[in-house]
């Protein structure tokens, strides 16, 4: 044989090969997925005598009832492929492909779509990530939710959440992905930027009116991720183990909350909980979510690993699988069609996203949405509001701040990430904003031709030192980027980045820069960007500011100068406990099979060890100073159902209008079970200028001091004596305080005090707050 011959052979071999496997996989494909035969191109809209969608009348508010009549009747209209069909997103082979690997920048440039009926047009749900805006296109950048959190102003969320539910409206969307409230158990979690902070409060506090304004605009909010999910390199495998009370106490109560106020949807987590894994695990979805908290809306599943066995996950609860019918496929509908997976399950589960789908998608709009409502200026600036409220001021030695513009001459400005536009995680949170504002620009365009600014980027250590020493004053920026933390992303041929951080610290040489710098110059001030706490332990005495200023957005670099220079006074506070060593904080292991995850962390755990933070929750300082007085409870007793006014005087002792976050802490010191030192019940916060003084009232409900009693599945209030602490931070030493009991009294019910109490917590927010109109009636006393 002529070597040509047998190159001719190869080829042809090869060739068939070739040709096999691509049927093969097309018929792998085929098999596998159920979209085709009720959403292909060529579907027509059925005919007369049949109820479609687009029978229900538009424009107007329905009834529950009437939402349920509809989705009663389409759900009658449809074939058992067709309801299966609803059942995942509608990603097809390509959009699969695209999301996975080509070009992640293109992440989420449109919708991810599903559900989409053309037969009974049904339109499908066209879904955008967040939190930090609108991961479609090119949007509105704010500053990450953990500096939002940090501004702990529900009115701020609010705003956000209205600026984002309008640009998902203004480019074809209809349901947000961006309400992340895991609990940040943990600072080197590597997606702590996208939730609010550690304390499950503070969480569902802020969470609330972030969904309200984006459902205001008719886009269905998803909650997420359901449950447990806060480690992150692990999070495709990690099996978190939690008893009943920490779960109940620490890590579900946000979540609660949100359902409670009316979410739309509820994205269930990567990891596991007690064995199962989150979207197949029945006693999260069934059995706490659904049943024991009425939850009416869908769940789905996080992105592409988040099911593992259909059957299993339908029966578990799961309404949705996301992007594609990856398990909610073909050989799924077979298995329904065999009877593994009773029909009523897959009726619930329509009947969940039908009845979301014509609440949301039927009622009237509040307002048109143009495209040039993305990215308007109106939103931008929101965005600079929100990266200022969010800023946090950890140290001002002597007054070194603000700076003083009239005076500067020269400013130094050093550190790679001064010349970066750092908005965080280039995992699914990422925006693609059309310009950021980097520290260095902020600061120059603010100076202008006022002061000289001169850059060093830190790599040559004596040009730093000599920049800084020639300078009035000196902004070095240090931190992190998507590289050091953020979603944990590791499938080829994307390179694997994000997740848990390996440090707490400052890279190594960003503290021998500060180490250097800092003494060339007592003007010295530091500004770090994160997405939690970072350990400034080697290096906090040797300047004289630090400003923490997480990934702070599009608009970052302008709310920086602002700041600095004193046209904003700071008034965020930390939502995260920056400890002082990190054997202070709770096991983490970002590689774990199995982790437990304890009753304490952060606050309550340096509370009860003793540990002394480096910068404890809810610290942050001001240019003006604030003073608490008068601390007066309405009452020395409350019933175990009644309700306590706790009203406090704030007053702003210094020369300049300033903004302060009064905290209510609640203290359990004469507690029969072990509780926490303290938990924060509420908050709030007021403007007040120089000289000012305002009264500021709390209500605490003597129902959100209850703690969960695992043997009776149920809430209870302890008939002691308890403590409210009131003041600038959650260190002892900033707390006024004062005491009430708890009696033993019988309710207006006629139940003794130890009864259950069923309706866990939420100090401080009315009745009015309440937005799903088919959230069932809290109702004291039930068990959960
Ligand atoms: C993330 C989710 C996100 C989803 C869709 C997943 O990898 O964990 O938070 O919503 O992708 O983008």
């Amino acid at each position: 044989m002529t070597f040509k011959k047998v190159l001719r052979w190869f080829v042809t071999i090869l060739g068939a090969l070739i040709v096999v496997l691509i049927a093969g996989l097309a018929l792998y494909i085929w098999l596998s997925y159920p979209k085709l035969s009720t959403d292909s191109v060529f579907t027509r809209p059925a005919g007369h005598g049949v109820f479609t969608f687009a029978d229900i009348p538009r424009g107007q508010e329905l009834t529950p009832q009437q939402i349920d009549q509809y989705a009663e009747k389409l759900l009658g209209e449809m074939t058992l492929k067709e309801k299966v069909h609803q059942m995942s997103g509608d990603a097809w082979l390509g959009d699969l492909v695209r999301l996975l690997t080509i070009d992640r920048n293109k992440y989420n440039d449109i919708a991810v779509l599903a559900g989409n009926n053309r037969r009974l047009e049904i339109p499908p749900l066209a879904f955008s990530d967040g939190p930090r805006g609108v991961g479609m296109n090119h949007s509105t950048c704010f500053p990450v939710a953990m500096a939002r959190g940090a501004s702990w102003d529900r009115d701020l969320q609010r705003r956000v959440g209205d600026a984002i539910g309008q640009e998902i409206r203004a480019q074809g969307g209809n349901f947000y992905g961006g309400l992340c409230i895991n609990l940040l158990r943990h600072p080197a979690w590597g997606r702590a930027q996208e939730t609010y902070g550690e304390d499950p409060y503070l969480l569902g506090e802020m969470a609330v009116p972030l969904m309200q304004g984006v459902q205001r605009h008719n886009v269905m909010g998803c909650a997420k991720h359901y449950a447990l999910n806060s480690i992150e390199t692990a999070r495709f495998k990690v099996d978190v183990r939690v008893d009943e009370r920490t779960l109940r106490e620490v890590y579900l109560p946000h979540f609660k909350r949100l359902v409670e106020a009316g979410v739309a949807a509820v994205m269930s987590s990567y990891n596991k909980v007690r064995g199962d894994y989150c979207g197949e695990n029945a006693y999260l979805l069934r059995k706490v979510l659904k049943e024991d908290w009425g939850f009416r809306g869908f769940v789905m599943s996080d992105f592409f690993y988040g099911v593992y066995d259909g059957v299993k996950a339908a029966k578990a609860g799961l309404d949705v699988e996301m992007p594609a019918a990856l398990q909610f496929g073909r050989p799924f509908l077979a298995a329904v069609e065999r009877g593994e997976v009773p029909r009523e399950v897959i009726d619930e589960a329509v009947r969940r996203i039908l009845r979301r789908k014509i609440e949301y998608l039927t009622r009237p709009d509040p307002m048109r949405y143009d495209a040039n409502l993305v990215v308007s200026r109106e939103h931008t600036e929101l965005a600079r509001e929100a990266a200022e409220q969010g800023m946090v001021l950890l140290k001002n030695e002597g007054g070194l701040l603000p700076l003083d513009k009239s005076k500067l001459k020269t400013l130094a400005v050093i550190g790679r990430l001064a010349d970066v536009a750092d908005t965080g995680d280039h995992g699914s949170s990422r925006v693609f904003p059309p310009y950021v504002v980097t520290p260095l620009e902020g600061l120059r365009r603010y100076l202008g031709a006022s002061a000289n600014v001169v850059y060093e980027n830190g790599a040559d250590l004596a040009r730093a030192k000599q920049a800084a020493k020639a300078a009035d004053a000196v902004v070095i920026v240090a931190g992190y980027d998507y590289r050091d933390e953020g979603e944990y992303i590791p499938q080829a041929p994307v390179p694997e980045r994000g997740g848990d951080r390996t440090s707490l610290m400052l890279h190594p040489e960003e503290v021998e820069l500060i180490r250097a710098v800092a003494p060339e110059n007592s003007r010295s001030i530091v500004v770090l960007v994160g997405g939690s706490a970072i350990m400034m332990e080697e290096w906090k005495d040797k300047v004289g500011g630090i400003l923490m200023a997480w990934y702070s957005g599009m608009e970052g670099g302008t709310a920086l100068a602002r700041i600095l220079f004193g046209d904003v006074t700071p008034s965020g506070k930390l939502t995260v406990t920056i400890p002082s060593d990190p054997s202070h904080l709770p096991p983490f292991d970002p590689h774990a099979d199995s982790i437990e995850y304890g009753y304490y962390h952060g606050y309550t755990l340096a509370d009860k060890k003793g540990y002394k933070p480096a910068f404890p929750f809810g610290y942050g300082l001001s240019y003006t100073t604030f003073k608490y007085s008068n601390l007066r409870l309405s009452a020395a007793q409350v019933a175990p159902d009644g309700v306590l006014a706790v009203t406090v005087d704030v007053g702003n002792t210094g020369a300049r209008a300033g903004e302060e976050v009064v905290e209510l802490y609640v203290g359990f010191p004469h507690a029969k079970v072990d509780r926490p030192v303290k938990l924060l019940r509420g908050f709030t916060k007021v403007a007040l200028g120089p000289g000012e003084k305002k009264t500021v009232t709390f209500t605490v409900r003597a129902s959100d001091l209850a703690y969960y009693d695992p043997e009776a599945s149920a809430w209870r209030v302890e008939s002691v004596e308890h403590e409210i602490l009131v003041g600038g931070s959650s260190r002892p030493a900033d707390l006024l305080k004062a005491s009430f009991r708890i009696t033993e009294a019988r309710t207006a019910q006629g139940k003794l005090s130890e009864a259950l109490t069923g309706d866990w917590p939420a100090a401080a927010w009315s009745p009015g707050t309440r937005s799903d109109r088919d959230a069932p009636p809290a109702s004291p006393g039930t068990r959960h």
